[in-house]
């Protein structure tokens, strides 16, 4: 028996992601965090301002990115939700769907005219953002705790 559980959990070593790490749900809700650094992924840095650091001059450039969260209060590396499209409307019309990726995180590269508005669809329930933007850069305004008026992170409904 014993023999057969340091196989087991070799094995779970063996497999992990290098990139991510398990954590109690009370650190990210999700139980798991990024700690690839700016290792190439879609995964990378959920939470953070991903074009201010890629319009530094690495990584490619977007027009949209940013990561949507199951609960509020998530610190920046925690991955976020499963499941959830972000639906933008730019101010020409023109629609971009974006589904998630396994950090949460949703990205494009969409020319887009501004202002945009946006929402997060789950299970056919919409959660909306009332007022138009022109920054891209969700999570620059959706922080811990938000700046600029926002709320604090994109939560899925
Ligand atoms: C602190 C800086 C920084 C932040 C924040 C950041 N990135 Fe990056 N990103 C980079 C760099 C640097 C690269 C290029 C890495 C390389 O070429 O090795 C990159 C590359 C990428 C790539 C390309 C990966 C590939 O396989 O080609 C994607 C997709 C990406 N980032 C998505 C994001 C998303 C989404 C966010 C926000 C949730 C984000 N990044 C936040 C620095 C950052
Ligand atoms: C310049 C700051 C700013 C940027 C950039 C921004 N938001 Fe918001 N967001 C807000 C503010 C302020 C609110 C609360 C008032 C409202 O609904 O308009 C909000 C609310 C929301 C809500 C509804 C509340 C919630 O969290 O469920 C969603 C969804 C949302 N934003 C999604 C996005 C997405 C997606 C992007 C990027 C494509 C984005 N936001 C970019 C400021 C911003």
């Amino acid at each position: 028996m014993r023999r057969f559980s340091a196989v087991a959990s070799f094995f779970i070593i063996a497999c992990q992601d290098p990139t991510t790490e398990s954590v109690d749900t009370t650190v990210c809700a999700s139980g798991t965090r990024w700690v690839g650094g700016d290792e190439e992924s879609a995964n990378m840095n959920p939470g953070e301002a991903c074009i201010a650091c890629h319009s530094r001059g690495e990584g490619p450039s977007f027009t949209l990115a940013g990561t949507v969260y199951d609960e509020s209060r998530q610190a920046d590396d925690c991955y976020g939700s499963v499941g959830a499209t972000v639906e933008i409307t730019d101010a020409k019309g023109k629609v971009v769907k974006l589904g998630l990726v396994d950090s949460g995180s949703f990205y494009s590269h969409e020319s887009l005219t501004m202002p945009y508005t946006a929402k997060v669809i789950r299970d056919g329930v919409e959660s909306k953002m009332l007022t138009p933007q022109s920054n891209g850069d969700c999570n620059a305004c959706h922080t811990v705790s938000g700046v600029s008026g926002a709320p604090g992170r994109i939560l899925a409904p």
